[in-house]
């Protein structure tokens, strides 16, 4: 018989964010707690794995402490605890994967390795009810995927990018315009306040392809600003912000749509950093307003990076009876699975 209410403690920490959250029944969150280490890196421009794991390691037992704090709740009251084992920095997810497996052992609690992406599409069962056969738009630093889902826990790829993924693109041109780190929330502010008037390249690919290529889009934007320079030029930023975002948003958008309808889904997902993209929320609910599919998108919260979306795929996993040994080591290579 199937436990409704079984309660999971998720741990995450495969980048910059060190965090725990407990949640009951795969959908309510009891507490969410996260750490964001982003003042930290921004002085190098990126995310340093050594200056990353250590924070982890001086943040999580006091943020593990809040966690079951918040949600009231003991040790004795978790039926398991969810990991995030990949991808990520091999250092960062260490310092998650060997917390967990020390509380696993301790307290005599089944353990679950988790996959993060997995993690960011389940963040969606968070606010609604997922349907299937659904479909998954994938936007994160590190992966730009299409992911369709025939039933719970089952994934395939039916597109991914071939070399930089959204948020990576967003954070280099945004580095070009001398922006801080990391740069897509700011492209995305400048983006709003601009008009798309510089002329600049979407990859379609191949015809039927779902696959995504951003690395032409982000060198067209830094010849743009060389070119500019060397003419003696002023390009405004946010016009330039504003070309950059609608060419993004017009290939996510567009090749999710053509999916989602060749796939015939109920619902169609928006996952990852990205998924806190204005431009792209605007324009994915714009393209399904008159669509019989449904469009679910989280709350920027659970966008970013969080241990509850973890919690919740750790649940999946825990009904479907999976349990990780204490042998569990962090895997940056990880296959998205449940
Ligand atoms: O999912 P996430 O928190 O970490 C990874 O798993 O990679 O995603 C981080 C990425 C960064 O590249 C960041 O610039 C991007 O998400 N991002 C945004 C926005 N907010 C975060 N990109 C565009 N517009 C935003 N509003
Ligand atoms: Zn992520």
């Amino acid at each position: 018989m199937e436990n409704k209410s079984e309660i999971i403690l998720g741990i995450e920490t495969s980048c910059d964010e060190t965090a725990v959250s407990i949640v009951k029944g795969g959908t309510e969150v009891l507490s969410n707690v996260v750490a964001s280490q982003i003042e930290s890196h921004k002085r190098f421009g990126g995310v340093v794995p050594e200056i990353a794991s250590r924070h982890h390691v001086e943040e999580m037992t006091v943020i593990l402490e809040e966690a079951l704090r918040k949600a009231e709740v003991t040790m004795d009251d978790i039926d398991a605890i969810a990991v995030t084992e990949g991808p990520g920095l091999v250092g960062a997810l260490l310092i998650g994967v060997n917390t967990a497996k020390a509380l696993a052992f301790a307290h005599q609690k089944p353990l679950i390795g988790t996959h993060h992406i997995a993690g960011h599409i389940y963040a969606n069962q968070l606010v609604s009810e997922l349907k299937y056969p659904l479909l998954s738009l994938v936007v994160s630093g590190g992966h730009t995927e299409l992911v369709y889902m025939e039933s719970e826990g089952e994934f395939t790829l039916i597109g991914e990018t071939r070399d930089d993924a959204a948020g990576e693109a967003y954070d280099k041109v945004a580095r070009t315009l001398k922006l801080p780190y990391p740069g897509g929330p700011h492209i995305d502010r400048l983006a709003q306040e601009g008009t798309e008037s510089v002329p600049l390249p979407r990859a379609w690919l191949e015809k039927g392809s779902y696959d995504f290529s951003f690395s032409g889009l982000k060198s067209a934007v830094i010849n743009t600003v060389h070119n500019a320079k060397q003419r003696n030029e002023e390009i405004k930023p946010e016009d330039l912000a504003a070309s950059f975002q609608a060419a993004v948003v017009d290939v996510l958008v567009t090749k999710t749509k053509r999916a989602a309808e060749e796939y015939d889904v109920k619902q169609v997902l928006l996952a990852g950093g990205v998924a806190a993209n204005k431009g792209l929320r605007t324009a994915l609910k714009e393209a399904f307003k008159d669509s019989e599919i449904e469009l679910i998108i989280p709350p920027l919260h659970y966008c970013t990076d969080n241990a509850a979306m973890i919690a919740a795929a750790g649940t999946i996993s825990y009904r479907k009876g999976k349990r990780s040994s204490l042998h569990l080591n962090a895997n940056p290579g990880l296959e998205l699975g449940i």
